[in-house]
């Protein structure tokens, strides 16, 4: 694996791992911050009766109002500013007009470029009254995304935090999706590497000061195994399980990490109220 200066770096995805200075830390920080609040202005939101395209429409204005732009709009032919994945949808829901009904679980996930930096971030939310089963599936899913972070640290490799989420939804009785990953993000949406949710310790690529990237582990309560809809977007669980997902943004610093996308209001995961 090689790696590049972010500001010498061509604007597509080579494959190079790019690098970021502090001006670039600045700029993730705000886009990073700004998708936080959306999905906190959400969290009143949520409720039985209510459709993800209202919640759409929520962030679409959100972002206009604060001079971002949700990423996933015209982003290759999907038309929606926030995947809106309910129960067995896994990710990559499409907003529609149908309402959440009692007991639902919704993972929303939402992407705002503002000044060119893409903050990319999604929540669990809750529509009323939960299972006590979909309940656990959102603590450890929450759990996964935290011991995915805290194995990012330079000299770190991406397989640690595949392996802290691995070793602790399995243990839990769970499964974690492999068709899906967390992923480079900056001035691009999606740019290498790509963070697998499973792995084995020390495998993949080194962790460098400089990197952005985001974990977003899918945790299913029964299989893995996942198929995409006809449509080419919605991914559901094959067994029709529960899935959940939490994603954050975060930097690796010469430390640590910083979570960009960390809530300012303290609404990490639900119940929000
Ligand atoms: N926000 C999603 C992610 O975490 C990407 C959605 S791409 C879309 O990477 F086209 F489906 F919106
Ligand atoms: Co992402
Ligand atoms: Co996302």
């Amino acid at each position: 694996m090689t790696y590049i200066d972010a500001a010498a770096a061509p604007g597509r995805n080579t494959g190079q791992i790019r690098l970021y200075g502090a001006d670039a830390f600045e700029g993730m920080r705000a886009a990073g911050q700004l998708t936080a609040r959306a999905l906190d202005m959400l969290a009143p939101e949520i409720a039985p009766g209510v459709t993800t395209a209202r919640i759409d429409k929520l962030v679409y204005d959100f972002a206009g109002d604060h001079g971002a732009l949700p990423a996933t709009l015209d982003y290759r032919g999907y038309r929606y500013s926030t995947c809106t994945s309910i129960n067995h949808v896994v990710c990559h829901g499409m907003p529609n007009d149908k309402p959440l009904r009692e007991g639902d679980i919704v993972n929303i996930d939402v992407t705002l470029i503002l000044d060119g930096w893409h903050g990319d971030s999604s929540r669990m939310y809750a529509a009323g009254q939960i299972s006590r089963r979909a309940e656990r599936l959102l603590e450890v899913t929450y759990e996964c995304l935290i011991r995915g972070i805290q194995a990012v640290r330079p000299g770190n490799t991406t397989g640690d935090i595949g392996h802290a989420i691995q070793t602790f939804a399995e243990g839990e009785r769970m499964s974690v999706v492999r068709d899906f990953c967390g992923h480079g993000l900056g001035r691009l949406f999606h740019d290498a590497p790509n963070i697998l949710h499973f792995g084995t310790p020390g495998s993949g690529v080194e962790l460098k000061p400089g990197m952005f990237f985001t974990i977003e582990p899918m945790i299913n309560l029964g299989k893995p195994d996942v198929k995409v809809l006809s449509d080419g977007w919605t991914a559901v669980t094959r067994d029709r399980s529960l899935s959940a997902q939490f994603e954050h943004t975060v930097g690796v610093t010469e430390d640590g990490v910083e979570i960009f996308t960390q809530s300012p209001a303290g609404l990490d995961h639900p119940p929000y109220a």
